[in-house]
């Protein structure tokens, strides 16, 4: 399928009217994203969201490579983007470049994404430098929850200085956009004022020039746990406990299958 919407589009972006970003993991919830949103990034939260883990340090490349090739053949108009996992890229450029190439190469995205900020603009220019474009992302990054001790709000207190910096640094290394995650408000505004490509927040207030949430906490559908920066649009976990509950009790009443769901034994013949 054709994908007008590449990363040079994106990053010309700026300023305008902004982004829609929404996570996708599948074929049918890409088919959805793609009719509204700019942007089906496959984030490694499929770990969590999808597969049980309890963060995202476990996820694969196998797993990336797959949930990427479902999303891609889900999209006609939205740019796919698919997050490099843990232990796939921290080691130095030529690693990830090898791992880089094989999501992009195994499932047609045109770009990838990956955390880290100052200390990781070497491997960004040399992606980008060898025709693998790269979103990034600072702020809070979730890879590195166990040395930050949590997932809390970054850059507060003195901490905005090394965030901008961040920014600025996957900006000069040739990002062509960068997700700010759990930055405050204020910070996000003058990062995004700062650089030339576009910032998408999450939890990063309004005034970034794009947002991004995961799709299945805007629907209702991962309910583990809610962040204060996930706005629920959907109770659709809600709606399938309710579908599910009915179907047992119907199975177990015996009024499901009713008569218009089986089989005769004998055709009736046409008059
Ligand atoms: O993995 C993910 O879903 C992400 C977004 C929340 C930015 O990285
Ligand atoms: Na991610």
């Amino acid at each position: 399928p054709v994908k007008p919407v590449l990363p040079a589009d994106i990053r010309a972006r700026k300023g305008g009217t902004p982004l829609v970003v929404l996570t996708s993991y599948t074929t049918p919830m890409a088919r959805l994203v793609d009719a509204h949103c700019d942007i089906a990034l496959v984030g490694d939260s499929v770990g969590m969201v999808l597969h049980g883990l309890p963060s995202t340090l476990g996820v694969t490349m196998e797993m990336m490579i797959l949930h990427g090739r479902a999303v891609t053949r889900g999209l006609t108009k939205a740019m796919a983007v698919i997050d490099m996992p843990f232990g796939s890229y921290e080691e130095g450029p030529e690693h990830a470049f090898r791992n880089a190439a094989r999501l992009v190469a195994e499932t047609g995205a045109p770009a990838v994404k990956l955390e880290g900020g100052t200390h990781m603009a070497e491997t960004i220019a040399f992606l980008t430098a060898r025709g693998i474009p790269v979103m990034a992302h600072v702020g809070l990054t979730p890879q590195s929850v166990n040395t930050i001790g949590g997932y809390k709000v970054v850059g507060r207190d003195g901490e905005g200085d090394k965030v901008m910096a961040d920014a600025l640094a996957v900006e000069e290394a040739g990002a062509f956009s960068v997700v700010l995650e759990k930055v405050p408000e204020g910070l996000a505004s003058r990062i995004t004022q700062s650089l030339d490509i576009p910032t998408i927040g999450i939890g990063a207030g309004v005034r970034c020039d794009g947002q991004v949430l995961v799709i299945d906490d805007m629907l209702g559908m991962f309910t583990e746990f809610r962040p204060k920066f996930v706005k629920r649009y959907a109770d659709l976990g809600q709606q399938a406990d309710r579908a599910i509950a009915a179907y047992a009790e119907e199975v177990r009443a015996r009024s499901f299958p009713a008569p218009e769901h089986a089989f005769p034994d004998v055709l009736k013949a046409k008059p």
